[in-house]
């Protein structure tokens, strides 16, 4: 039966709708991010995400359907992300499909923007189950299993910071901009791996720590500031990254090597680090990552995820509220 799913992200700091259809086709994908702003801020202040998510947010939505060629009659569904993230982010866009579902009588899917950037892999490639999945975010670092599109086994976590936040900390520290994560990526490339930095949790389980290389970051540059020594920034730069990828590519292979899955894949923000996609094809040529714009924070993901839950029946009784703190494994209960 043909159907047209509207999805709406607005976790952190991108206002994104996008529609996908019965085909699985995408018929509209619109981001609207915020990251100039908070470039000159040097983060996210979450007060003004949601105010220039309210600002953005109906443009986003006029530019979604008239890029689809649709009228809100033709959509049957609205999905969107009810968590994790910043709870007024998340919020807006939850009023928004709310609002919409109430006065169009549209079904109501709620996504897990998480279990989103592991769907964004399905938007581009046909995947054979199970999926050893390294999840790699700004708020997130898991190593999950997933046994079929709506079943996710988490396998291990960081303990403390992920690794977005981490590359976002350690640019931050070493005063090369905001969102930290590319601005290293491409500053690596300038500079060679002089820099000993430790690999905290290198044990024989699932779980990551980053908290303990942002603190050896902060304390290699302190101390050579005490010295009156200069910080080479590329030669910085491309040694955390040596380490941030020789950590994730030695938790994955201990996974895989357990699990022995199918398919791998790699998704969420860092994954679009040119590093850690080149270690990891080299390791596993037939590893997927998605497009690079399905990467970080966007709708197609949603409407993918948002996809599945249709077919599987996954809507929500009454009306969508926001759950900051969920886990991938979490699915919406009413
Ligand atoms: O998935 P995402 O867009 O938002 C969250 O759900 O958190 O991920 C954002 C994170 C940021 O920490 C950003 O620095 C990181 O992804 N990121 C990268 C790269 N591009 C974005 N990290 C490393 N290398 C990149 N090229
Ligand atoms: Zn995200």
């Amino acid at each position: 039966m043909a159907f047209n799913i509207l999805a709406i992200e607005s976790s952190c700091d991108e206002t994104a709708m996008a529609i996908i259809n019965q085909d699985q086709e995408l018929l509209a994908h619109v981001v609207f991010s915020q990251v100039d702003e908070f470039e000159k801020l040097g983060g996210v202040v979450p007060e003004m995400a949601s105010r220039m998510h309210e600002e953005k947010i109906f443009e986003v939505y006029d530019l979604t359907l008239s890029e689809a060629n649709l009228t809100i009659d033709d959509i049957d569904a609205i999905a969107v992300t009810y968590g994790p993230g910043l709870v007024g982010s998340l919020l807006t866009g939850i009023n928004f499909a709310n609002s919409l579902a109430y006065l169009y009588n549209k079904k109501l899917i709620a996504v897990n923007h998480m279990q989103g950037h592991i769907a964004a892999i399905d938007i581009d490639h046909q995947v054979k189950y199970p999926m050893m999945t390294l999840v790699v975010s700004g708020g997130h670092t898991d190593l999950v299993l997933v046994n079929s599109p709506r079943d996710f086994e988490v396998l291990g976590s960081t303990l403390d910071d992920a690794v977005g936040e981490c590359y976002d900390k350690v640019a931050r520290l070493i005063n090369v901009g905001y969102p930290g994560g590319p601005v290293i990526d491409k500053l690596s490339y300038e500079g060679n791996d002089t820099y000993t930095l430790p690999f905290p949790k290198n044990d024989d389980t699932l779980d990551f720590s980053f908290s303990g290389l942002k603190s050896a970051c902060f304390n290699l540059v302190n101390s050579l500031n005490m010295k009156n020594i200069e910080l080479n920034q590329a030669d910085f730069a491309n040694s955390f990254q040596k380490t941030v990828v020789n950590i994730l590519l030695t938790k994955l292979t201990m996974a895989q090597e357990q699990y022995n899955c199918e398919t791998l894949a790699v998704v969420g923000g860092v994954s679009a680090n040119s590093l850690l996609k080149t270690e990891v094809l080299k390791k596993y040529p037939d590893a997927f990552f998605p497009k690079l714009k399905y990467c970080t924070d966007n709708a197609a993901m949603i409407a993918m995820s948002g996809f599945h839950m249709y077919q599987n029946n996954e809507f929500v009784e009454g009306y969508v509220n926001a759950k900051p703190t969920i886990t991938v494994e979490d699915k919406w209960i009413d």
